[in-house]
């Protein structure tokens, strides 16, 4: 235990005797490199033995040419060291650096002149050649290179000798930064001094109290770490919910908020009886069309609805009734039987107003709120912003009192809980409803009108069948959750949310879905 504590201790007793030392200083006498001594230092500051203060300095180092020359020479000494007693000529001189002559060249008239790459050797030589004349060391003469004088020391590389003595700053530096031997350097340093526990022998700090040391007694001679209290705590791995389920939370807490009861909505498979007929919708209507509908095999048909209802909803299409003389078509029963998947929540809402009438039947009249939000399923052409299966959010009102500005009224709430409230409404049409409005409003992350939902009145003509007694208005409104989901979570594409394209990680890392309320 003694021994992995060496360098520790070897630091703390550095500053037994001392106000502080600095980090330099402990390399050199540790004989320590420094990133290993920053190892050491955390630690011992970590457990409060010491403290340390960042610093910085400014450093002369020698560059590579620099150290290149401290161990052998500089250029002008090689170069003068050349010059033979009597001198030498230029030429002479080059040959001994392996520099051959450039032969003249032929210039013809006209011709362009091509540059010849510089020889490195030459570039090299005329930097040492011109040094040599600048520190004295040669001289020219009747055109003949001569030494100034014989046994001249290479000052340079005596300046690199004794480099550690140079000041920053000083004449001797300036040269050396000049001639690109030195640069400067900023280093960082720590000014260490004792803490709050120091002590000249590091004790080791357990980081948590054990039974054994409980019962052996060891306890009492042991140091504890302090607890971090600003340490992350570690990654908790566990479900999360995917973008749309989120979104769809809000949803359903915003309803909640509004007074809004959910229904059942865990039935895919549906006759088009619900889906479509009880929803006054013909059966010749293109959306019931297997380009559009997902119909089933197996089991085909569906299980007979009661005969009463389907008699009156049957005549309602064939003949009208409430003061309208319906669609005038052979209304077949088969049809009404055909097993598909839901093509809208709306199936479930006319499920739910049947079982109401029933209820009214034995309780009286009761107004009711009610909203769905899940799974629809369209024979769509798959792409970035359409699947065949996707989710609609669906609000219902069942009251005397409702009517069409009450619709609008709910309508506006419930867009601006989610941060919309700039809306328009545009005349439409669907089977079920009359009114029936498109709804369209200002998005404040995407700024600018987009359409956000439908919506309407529904028909006595739908409604009558069911049961819903004549003085009963029922309002609805219903818009898809995945436009918001992408909107919300900025996802372009809406294949992304299903099956393995679903990034994890993402659905990790998304926060939840809480919408900014104007
Ligand atoms: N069912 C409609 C759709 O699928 C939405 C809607 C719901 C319209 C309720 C009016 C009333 O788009």
């Amino acid at each position: 235990m003694d021994q992995k504590y060496d360098h520790t201790n070897q630091i703390l007793s550095l500053l037994e005797n001392k106000e502080s030392i600095n980090s330099l200083q402990i390399t050199q006498e540790t004989n320590t490199n420094h990133q290993e001594l920053v190892g050491y230092l955390l630690q011992l500051e970590a457990s409060n033995y010491i403290t340390t203060e960042g610093l910085k300095k400014d450093q002369l180092v020698l560059t590579e040419e620099g150290n290149t020359i401290l161990n052998s020479q500089s250029g002008e000494y090689e170069i003068y060291q050349k010059v033979p007693e009597g001198g030498i000529s230029m030429a002479d001189l080059q040959k001994q650096f392996g520099i051959e002559q450039a032969p003249k060249q032929k210039q013809e008239q006209g011709e362009k002149k091509e540059k010849q790459p510089e020889d490195p050797k030459k570039k090299l030589f005329d930097l040492g050649f011109g040094n040599a004349k600048k520190m004295g060391y040669i001289k020219m003469e009747k055109g003949m290179i001569n030494k100034v004088a014989n046994d001249l020391p290479d000052k340079i590389k005596q300046e690199l000798q004794q480099f550690n003595e140079i000041k920053l700053g000083s004449p001797q530096a300036k040269l050396l930064i000049e001639r690109k031997l030195a640069s400067i350097s900023t280093i960082k340093y720590f000014e260490v001094k004792k803490g709050v526990k120091y002590s000249p022998k590091f004790r080791e700090q357990f980081a948590a109290l054990t039974t054994e040391q409980l019962l052996n007694g060891e306890w009492k001679d042991c140091d504890y770490k302090s607890i971090n209290l600003n340490a992350e705590g570690e990654k908790i791995s566990m479900g999360n919910l995917h973008p749309l389920l989120k979104v769809r939370k809000q949803f359903s807490q915003i309803l909640i908020g509004l007074g809004f009861e959910e229904m059942a909505t865990n039935q895919f498979v549906e006759s088009s009886f619900w889906n479509f007929d009880a929803l006054f919708q013909p059966q010749k209507h293109p959306a019931r069309d297997a380009h559009d509908t997902f119909f089933c095999n197996d089991p085909e048909l569906s299980e007979e609805v009661d005969t009463q209802l389907r008699d009156k909803v049957k005549s309602m299409h064939q003949t009208g009734g409430v003061g309208s003389i319906g669609y005038q078509y052979e209304w077949s029963h088969e049809e009404a039987r055909k097993n598909i998947l839901r093509t809208h929540t709306t199936a479930v809402s006319s499920k739910m107003l049947y079982r109401i009438a029933q209820q009214y039947k034995e309780k009286g009249y009761f107004p009711k709120k009610y909203f769905s939000i899940d799974k629809v399923f369209r024979n769509e052409t798959l792409d970035a912003t359409h699947l065949a299966e996707f989710h609609q959010i669906e609000g219902v009102v069942i009251d005397k009192n409702a009517s069409l500005g009450q619709l609008m009224g709910i309508i506006r709430e419930f867009f601006r809980q989610i941060g919309i409230n700039k809306l328009w409404f545009k005349p439409t049409y669907n089977p079920y409803t009359e009114p029936s409005m498109e709804i369209y409003g200002y998005h404040p992350i995407l700024k600018k009108k987009v359409e956000i939902g439908n919506s309407g009145v529904f028909r006595p003509e739908m409604l009558a069948p069911l049961g819903i007694p004549e003085d009963v208005n029922v309002i609805a409104w219903g818009l898809g959750l995945e436009r918001p989901t992408m909107i919300y979570y900025d996802i372009r594409d809406i294949r992304t949310m299903v099956g393995p394209e679903v990034k994890v990680e993402t659905v990790r890392s998304n926060a939840f879905c809480v919408f900014e309320s104007k």
